[in-house]
């Protein structure tokens, strides 16, 4: 039976399978070993429209409720780079008393706190009612829902149309993605601007970052793919910047068709993607070989330590983790712990077959482990920086595995 492709519902390519996974976020206690959601991972391309995505993904509910594990505001850097993006915007839209921006995804508020300091009308929209909490503490006006046309509607009904629709790392999480831009184009006033920030299928394919891929990012978008999508739509990328957060990021901004000059950011971009072929199936087959061959290339490292009597410890339970650690079969007989600074993971152990128990990190240096497994290396800076004092290695497994 073929499956289709969720954006334009023509036959997928399916090129890959991960084996079985459990939902990347959810970090479990040890009594919930053996209830865990597991499905099979397996990638897919759509030659119609360009679009990575995954099948079999887990019902929204199971990945996004008031256990959600991942807090935006664990990264200083990530504060720093949400901080700068208000600044930015609230400089070139001149908004006035009458603008209203929306974020869907909007988690614990890292990006909407300056916004409301800002006094400017705003509302953010995110399914997993823990994270709206924090949010509100911080002055930041939330809905608990998830955003669909329905959500946008209300929205529209009790706030009004917006002029700035904003979403980081969401548009990836979201199946029925179709009802998502169906919602923002309800949401989204004439002359309003959609910008909206993934990890980017270039920078995944150059760094064979294979750990972007999860439940929870059951899309890797590139400027082709958003393109196709929004084209739907009546809506177009005016304009594209990258940045190298989440291991490689692209923002986008988007119009409704013909509302606003399109940069030569856009037509160079599309180059790079052609260039690189993220249009062509061959390009994901290839990546399938360089993901199994980084497979081989930890596992043959990781097991050459442990025979020679090595500790080895893993630093960031980020969600990519729990790819690395499934897909490459790595459990606690390889890992003895891994240290984290999110109270949501603390105490928790990594889901899946993998089990390996997190602590804070705190303890990291008293615990004198002789390697390191960075499963955080788009922290790598950051991490380093900060634990100075480990004197032992640190194995980055993307993108390259290397040892410093
Ligand atoms: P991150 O890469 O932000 O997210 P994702 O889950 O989307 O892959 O996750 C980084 C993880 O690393 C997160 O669990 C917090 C942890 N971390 C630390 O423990 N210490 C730090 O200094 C930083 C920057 C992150
Ligand atoms: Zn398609």
């Amino acid at each position: 039976m073929p499956k289709f492709c969720r954006v334009c519902e023509k036959p997928l390519s399916e090129f890959m399978s991960f084996g079985e996974m459990p939902i990347a976020n959810s970090f479990i206690n040890i009594q919930e070993k053996k209830n865990q959601y597991l499905y099979e991972m397996l990638a897919a391309f759509c030659e119609n429209c360009f679009t990575f995505q995954l099948l079999n993904v887990p019902k929204p509910k199971q990945m996004f409720n008031e256990n959600y594990a991942y807090l935006a505001s664990t990264s200083k850097e990530m504060q720093e780079h949400w901080g700068d993006l208000a600044n930015k915007i609230t400089d070139e839209f001149n908004f006035d008393k009458k603008s209203f921006i929306v974020e869907i995804g909007s988690n614990d508020g890292i990006f909407l706190k300056h916004i409301s300091e800002k006094k400017i009308s705003h509302l953010g929209v995110d399914a997993s009612s823990n994270v709206n909490e924090i949010a509100e503490a911080k002055g930041v006006n939330t809905l608990n829902a998830f955003f669909n046309s329905k959500t946008a509607s209300d929205i529209v009904t009790n706030f009004g149309k917006a002029d700035i629709i904003f979403s980081s790392n969401t548009m990836h999480h979201i199946e029925d993605i179709n009802e998502v831009v169906k919602g923002m184009d309800l949401l989204l006033k004439d002359d309003g601007t959609i910008i909206t920030e993934d990890p980017s299928l270039k920078e995944m394919i150059i760094k064979n970052s294979y750990d972007q891929i999860y439940a929870e990012h059951m899309y890797i978008w590139s400027l082709h793919s958003i393109s196709s999508l929004f084209g739907r739509y009546k809506m177009e990328v005016y304009r594209i910047e990258n940045n190298e957060r989440h291991g490689g990021c692209s923002r986008y901004f988007i119009c409704r068709k013909g509302k606003k000059k399109i940069d030569q950011t856009v037509v160079e971009y599309m180059q790079v993607e052609k260039t690189l072929k993220l249009n062509n199936i061959k390009t994901f087959l290839n990546f399938k070989k360089n993901v199994s061959n980084s497979k081989k290339i930890l596992r043959d490292l990781l097991f050459n330590f442990k025979k020679n009597g090595k500790k080895i410890v893993g630093y960031g339970a980020p969600a990519k983790s729990t790819t690395i650690l499934n897909y490459c079969d790595i459990d606690s007989s390889l890992i003895e712990k891994i240290f984290d600074n999110s109270s949501t993971k603390v105490g928790k152990y990594t889901p899946g077959k993998s089990m390996i128990p997190i602590e804070h990190t705190d303890s990291f240096i008293s615990y004198k482990s002789d390697y390191t497994l960075l499963f955080a290396w788009n922290h790598k800076d950051e991490i380093l920086k900060k634990e100075k004092n480990y004197k032992n290695k640190w194995i980055i497994p993307i993108p390259k595995i290397e040892i410093i």
